[in-house]
């Protein structure tokens, strides 16, 4: 029988798969993809490149990656009754919502499943990678108003996401600064939206269920939403001068600070450092962000106060800074978290069906046995479960 000892809080430390896809070493800062260290695909590959990397488990001859971008390309358009059923979402409704809906809907378009027909994985891959962009993109149009914008077969992935969005092309610095925030978030070993794509996936359901799961778990204020966050309390310190007492407030209160902290990362996130760098680029390129100066100082005085913990900036804490000098508005920094991380989902959606079993996990029950059901009638007053009356 199970014991309350075995019971670990959030799964922690509990292995759940075994997996080749990604390796963390947070007590070094370590995070590689199929053993490659973040820091060259970061400066060598592209989105797409690394997408293919984690999901066939080996990097794309040229020919490869050409046709594979090439079906990319292909597949970037969504059904005019797609765009027409998100022309019935409120306009005030958070774009996570929107793409959770959106993505489970590909699952009414491209219904048939066949799991054991590399072909069917390969489409699923391709229509995922391609057609979230755009319907993230299209969203935050017809939100304001507009009609979406469709995709160009000459722009790149990240410069076409950036046109689709902002109905200009970009400067390739900022497609590529774009391009690699997108590879630095396609993967990261069993979190919160991945262990739920996993859950979903051990079903032998189809795909976009599988990420439509993950995009509604990746949403949450701990896990993808902390870069949203993040902005709004640089908004709320306002000063460098603030960064002492708000943190000191946060700690007496016991809140998070957000961007902070991580379950495995015990030093700073390597991500955080890269994309501290990709801030600095932008920043000289296209001139300085208030924010950043306010962002070191908590930075510091986080390190002062907390270091000793382990808690450091996670991948959360500069994306925001890097994402608002690429002109996205704030509540697009999840949804742009969730177009890079659907190769992530989806390397571990076919790894999970190479040796499926369905997750069925257990439980410490804590309740109560042999009560009585009283009729409603009876319940003229309220009753404890102790059979108390209130
Ligand atoms: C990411 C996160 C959910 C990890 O949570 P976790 O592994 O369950 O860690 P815990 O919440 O148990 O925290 C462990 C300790 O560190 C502290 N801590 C962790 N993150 C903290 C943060 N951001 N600010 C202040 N203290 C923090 C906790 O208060 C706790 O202290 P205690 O042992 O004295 O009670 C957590 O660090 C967090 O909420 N961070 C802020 C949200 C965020 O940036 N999420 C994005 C993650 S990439």
């Amino acid at each position: 029988m199970t014991t309350v000892s075995e019971f670990k809080p959030g799964l922690e430390g509990v292995p759940v798969t075994l997996s080749s896809i990604s390796y963390v070493d947070g007590q070094k800062g370590i995070l590689e993809y199929r053993g490659i260290g973040i820091e060259q695909l970061a400066n060598q590959s592209t989105f797409l490149e690394t997408s293919y990397l984690l999901i066939w488990g080996k990097l794309p001859t040229k020919d490869e990656l050409v046709e594979f971008e090439h079906e990319i390309r292909y597949h970037r358009r969504i059904k005019y009754r797609i765009r027409d059923m998100m022309k019935c979402f409120p306009e005030t409704g958070h774009p996570m919502d929107a793409l959770q809906t959106s993505a489970a809907a590909l699952g009414l378009f491209y219904s048939r499943r066949a799991l054991d027909n590399p072909e069917y994985i390969r489409e699923a891959v391709v229509r995922l990678i391609a057609k979230i962009p755009t319907m993230v993109a299209a969203f935050q149009l017809m939100r304001k108003g507009n009609d979406p914008v469709q995709p160009r077969d000459d722009l790149d992935y990240s410069a076409n996401f950036l046109y689709m969005l902002n109905e200009r092309e970009p400067d390739p610095i900022a497609a590529r600064v774009f391009d690699i925030c997108l590879t630095l978030h396609a993967e990261h070993t069993i979190n919160a939206s991945t262990f739920s794509a996993m859950v979903t996936a051990s079903t032998l359901t189809d795909p976009y269920a599988v990420v439509a799961s993950a995009v509604g778990t990746l949403a949450g204020p701990l896990h993808g939403g902390a870069n949203e966050e993040v902005l709004t309390m640089l908004e709320e310190i306002g000063s460098v001068e603030n960064v002492g007492p708000y943190v000191d407030h946060l700690i007496a209160t016991k809140s998070k600070i957000m961007g902070f902290g991580h379950r495995v990362y015990k030093v700073k996130d390597p991500r955080a450092t890269i994309l501290q760098e990709l801030g600095e680029q932008l920043f000289e390129k296209f001139g300085h962000d208030e924010y950043y100066e306010i962002a070191l100082e908590l930075e510091r005085v986080v390190a002062d106060r907390l270091g000793q913990k382990g808690i450091y900036p996670n991948v959360d804490f500069y994306s925001g800074l890097v994402y608002r000098k690429l002109n996205i508005p704030s509540d697009l920094f999840t949804p742009i978290f969730a177009i890079a991380r659907v190769s992530g989902w989806l390397a571990h959606w076919k790894e999970q069906l190479t040796k499926n079993r369905i997750f069925r996990p257990t439980q410490i029950y804590t309740g109560s046995h042999n009560e009585t059901y009283i009729p409603i009638h009876e319940r003229n007053c309220a009753i404890n479960l102790e059979g108390e009356t209130l």
